[in-house]
């Protein structure tokens, strides 16, 4: 099998010391398959002056990363305008952040062609010619590749949800964009939901043939699956297990000097329910007094997306509310919530899964969730705390589930999850590590891949 990858990002960035592989669920499973049978990466280009094609490494190359150089026009269009402000947006069900431009499904059209056109120049033709497209950025390059290669194997990943078909309907391009992936052999989601949303899709909106999990059109099949993807759950045990980590920990834990800790950690962004989160953890101060001066709230929240207005405005709102409780609650040498806006290693972060008793996790939608997976991994008892909107929510049954838009369940759960006796959280954590440990990201892509070329 010849493997040509295809995804918005490349897998590797410049550092001081030259370049190296990014951090990231996706480059984690596929590095070690380009690295076994080399192959390629497609992925755009942010800056100018990148070198279009690079063998990685240089000095002994694994694989090639092939860039597509976009202008500022272009990243404005495709990633910023179509890709964050309405597929983004849509996908979650908030609308209200919609922004359709014509001028944004243009420029997206454009790229997805330039895309396609340089994986086909990359990538070998013959029978064993595999394309692997990742996500809501490329939709229509799959068609663009199929008219070229025919016989090609392609499969696409799709890793937020989707939505239910009456509001992916109300996309004004919705027909064209899943006639373009609908030129996949085979189309991954993170669960049997996300299927059906886009069976039903394609049925009432392309009047497609559907069965049990495929959708035929036009003449060609296209299997539909779920492929839950998971982390690299060795890795992530073994940082969290390591000394520094563990010594990390317990200073954050006499820094902070409260008997229990909650975090939450998430990119600033208005799908992971930060906001609410805040605002259920004060009706929590407000209804439970007993608790002033024992609990600490920790959030990170990793910059993000910041060109979009709607960033902006929730970091503003989320600064305020931060000050807003603080100043309400504060007393002595207690900070209610301790808010960090930067971005940490993962290695930092287990510290903090490891200090915790309890993870609130409470994104208003989310694909997946895979901080949820890495606290699981990291922790040695505490309380998950989770939306029952995320893909995460379907395989982990033991977890204290939510519903993010409900305020007061919110506040009545952080209540639980601090008074959970042990023996429960024990069990529960012990049925939420063994479901993690299936979810293996390294499993995730043999899965998909197998499927794919069955
Ligand atoms: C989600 C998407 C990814 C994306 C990531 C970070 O997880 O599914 O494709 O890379 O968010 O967003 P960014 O826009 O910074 O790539």
């Amino acid at each position: 099998m010849s493997l040509t990858v295809v995804a918005n990002r490349v897998p590797i960035r410049a550092t001081d010391n030259g370049w190296e592989t990014s951090v990231g669920g996706l480059t984690t499973a596929l590095l070690p398959v380009l690295e076994e049978q080399g192959g390629i990466w497609v992925g755009m280009g942010e800056e100018p002056d990148l070198p279009v094609r690079q063998p990685f490494p240089a000095d002994d190359p694994d694989f090639l990363v092939r860039r597509v150089p976009l202008t500022e026009d272009e990243l404005d269009g495709y990633y910023y305008g179509m890709a964050n402000r309405v597929l983004w947006p849509l996908s979650h069900y908030m609308i209200q952040h919609l922004d359709l431009h014509e001028g944004f499904i243009e420029t997206y059209r454009d790229v997805n062609r330039q895309f396609a056109e340089a994986t086909l120049d990359e990538s070998p033709t013959g029978d064993d010619e595999v394309i692997w497209i990742q996500d809501y950025h490329l939709m229509l390059a799959p068609r663009l590749i199929r008219q070229e290669r025919p016989r090609a194997t392609i499969g696409h990943f799709w890793h937020i949800p989707w939505p239910a078909m009456e509001v992916y309907r109300i996309l004004p391009w919705a027909r064209e964009l899943l006639r373009g992936m609908l030129g996949c052999d085979l189309i991954g989601f993170h669960v049997e939901e996300y299927v059906e949303n886009f069976k039903e899709s394609a049925r009432v909106l392309l009047g497609a043939e559907v069965s049990d999990h495929a959708v035929h059109f036009d003449g060609h099949t296209t299997r539909v699956e779920a492929h839950p993807i998971g982390i690299e759950v060795d890795r992530f045990e073994q940082m969290s297990e390591d000394e520094v980590v563990v010594e990390k920990a317990q200073k954050l834990r006499q820094r902070l000097g409260t008997e229990h800790i909650v975090i939450g950690i998430d990119r600033l962004d208005y799908t992971k329910g930060v906001l609410s989160r805040l605002e259920a953890f004060e009706q929590f101060l407000e209804e439970n007094p007993e608790y002033h001066g024992r609990v600490s709230f920790y959030q990170i929240a990793t910059p993000s997306r910041t060109k979009v207005e709607s960033y902006q405005q929730l970091k503003r709102e989320v600064d305020e509310a931060v000050g807003r409780i603080n100043g309400q609650f504060a007393r002595d040498n207690w900070v209610p919530v301790n808010y960090r806006y930067r971005t940490y290693t993962q290695f930092e972060l287990c510290a903090f899964y490891r200090a915790a008793d309890a993870a609130l996790i409470t994104p208003l939608r989310d694909g997946m969730n895979v901080v949820t997976q890495e606290f699981i991994t990291a922790t040695q008892n505490g309380v998950l705390i989770l939306s029952e909107l995320t893909g995460a929510a379907y395989l982990l049954p033991e977890a204290l589930q939510v519903n993010p838009y409900d305020q007061n369940g919110l506040a009545r759960s952080i209540k639980e999850a601090l008074e959970m006796p042990d023996a429960d959280r024990r069990e529960r954590l012990t049925g939420l590590k063994q479901s993690v440990r299936e979810l293996d990201v390294h499993r995730w892509a043999q899965a998909f891949l197998s499927s794919l070329t069955a």
